[in-house]
């Protein structure tokens, strides 16, 4: 019996090029996940001497707020170098590759810097808009080029005629579009370049979601990574902050006895006797300890407020009655002016008193030779009606790398100093629903601090 053999079917060697090609890009897509990268190997796949068929290439990717179209790349034939073949001998399973030069070449000619500046904010009547983007489908227009809006920024600014389009769709949503021309030769974009472009962005398409999707996952772990060693950082400014109130609690109890002694010692001393000055700087070096003793207590206690209606024009006034011998050993004038009170709050009057001295007595610290210091009171409206309060002084401001740090419990630039001080003033405002913020201006710095205004009856 004769066996005959079925014809040989030869395919033509151009489809098989494409056909290499489209394999070799899908292997691509698949182990290519960086944004930057991807959109780089697209658009050389389809304009490369060995590869392409096009002259030019853009991407725009869709803002999804604005639905507007922003140039991200542009690539032309002699800039779509660099594409290298790797992972295999043969087509089915090598892929493409580009070196970090490459990129960074071609992202800074001069074509792709124009293509980025470029938006395409088209309105209802644009075809690219409507057909691409919404209807999702190819679009490829003639010599005659797009005739809807003459004064489109995309037309003009790329000196486009001839093009196609096609969208790249992902999860039936279009990200966003690829361009195509061939403005050197101005051959004509046929039937089969079309499918060719088709096959690739519908590829591309899922591409670039997937690499959208893994930038986002990675921006959130790195968030997550954030704000874990905040966590951590935070537990161990706990830990310290125990152990601190701790210390201080033990130190407490010695120190009070032997002020105590000192102090009678110096009862007991003759006044202008040398063990007399002993004594007595003993009496006051305690007394310094004590007090910081009393700041790092207080500031590791859980706070406690005792709210009642108050005003801040007569907590200012109690400061200023209580610092007056201080403004007056530092040589510092006060001037103060008060608009339009009363100025109601409802607060813990001891606690915000603690918050106007610290920054006063700070303001004082930093005028050791004296200077003027500036205290403002009124009425404002933010989101709600509140009241503000400046302090001003003449004491030289804040150095600009320490402004950040001021707030922080223990940072200090003094030598008898705990760094407590305004540790202790921004708890204070935080639990009162207030904010301070300091800044410097003219000579010195100014601390601004806002307070919640009650209504009043
Ligand atoms: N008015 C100011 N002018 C210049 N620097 C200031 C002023 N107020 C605060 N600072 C700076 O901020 C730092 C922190 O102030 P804070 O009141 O917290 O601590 P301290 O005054 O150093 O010590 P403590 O108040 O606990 O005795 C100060 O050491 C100082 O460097
Ligand atoms: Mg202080």
């Amino acid at each position: 019996m004769e066996v005959r053999t079925p014809p040989q079917q030869t395919v033509p060697r151009k489809q098989l090029d494409e056909l290499t090609i489209l394999y070799q890009f899908s292997n691509t897509m698949l182990s290519t996940i960086r944004l930057n990268k991807l959109t780089h190997l697209i658009l050389t796949a389809l304009t490369s001497r060995t590869t392409g068929i096009f002259e030019r290439a853009m991407l725009f990717l869709r803002n999804e707020k604005s639905g507007m179209l922003q140039g991200m790349l542009g690539i032309t034939r002699d800039t779509a170098e660099g594409l290298k073949v790797v992972g295999g001998d043969d087509a089915l399973s090598s892929r493409w590759d580009m070196d970090d030069d490459a990129i960074v070449h071609q992202r800074e000619s001069a074509f792709s810097k124009h293509v980025r500046s470029t938006r395409i904010e088209a309105g209802a009547d644009c075809t690219i808009m409507r057909r691409v983007v919404r209807e999702h489908r190819l679009y490829a227009l003639g010599e005659d080029g797009c005739q809807v809006c003459e004064s489109c920024d995309f037309i003009q600014r790329l000196g486009i005629t001839a093009f196609a389009v096609a969208p790249l769709v992902a999860r039936d949503k279009a990200l966003g579009i690829i361009v195509v021309d061939n403005p050197v030769s101005n051959k004509l974009i046929g039937r089969d370049d079309l499918h060719f472009l088709q096959l690739i962005a519908n590829q591309a398409g899922m591409a670039v979601e997937n690499s959208m999707l893994y930038n986002r996952i990675e921006e959130a772990h790195s968030n997550l990574r954030d704000a874990r060693e905040r966590l951590v950082h935070g537990e161990r400014l706990a830990a310290i902050g125990e152990m601190a109130a701790n210390l201080a609690h033990e130190l407490k109890n010695p120190l009070v006895t032997i002020g105590g002694f000192a102090g009678r010692l110096v009862k007991g001393l003759a006044s202008d006797s040398r063990e007399h000055q002993y004594a007595d700087t003993i009496v006051k070096e305690i007394g310094r300890l004590e007090r910081m003793l009393a700041d790092i207590l207080g500031f590791s206690r859980k706070p406690t407020i005792c709210y009642s209606n108050c005003d801040v024009g007569d907590i200012l006034e109690d400061c200023f009655a209580s610092c007056a011998t201080t403004l007056e050993d530092h040589g510092v004038t006060l001037a103060r002016s008060f608009e339009d009170g009363p100025w109601p709050t409802l607060g813990d009057a001891y606690q915000l008193k603690q918050v106007f001295l610290n920054i006063m007595l700070n303001a004082c610290e930093a005028m050791s030779d004296g200077g003027s210091l500036h205290v403002s009171l009124r009425k404002v409206s933010l989101d709600k009606k509140c009241i503000l309060v400046s302090i001003r002084d003449s004491g030289g401001g804040i150095p600009a790398d320490m402004l950040p740090r001021i707030f922080t419990p223990f940072f200090t630039t003094k030598p008898h100093g705990t760094g407590l001080g305004l540790a202790i003033v921004n708890r204070i405002l935080q639990n009162h629903g207030g904010s301070i913020e300091a800044r410097n201006e003219g000579s010195g710095a100014v601390f601004t601090v806002i307070l919640q205004q009650a209504e009043t009856p």
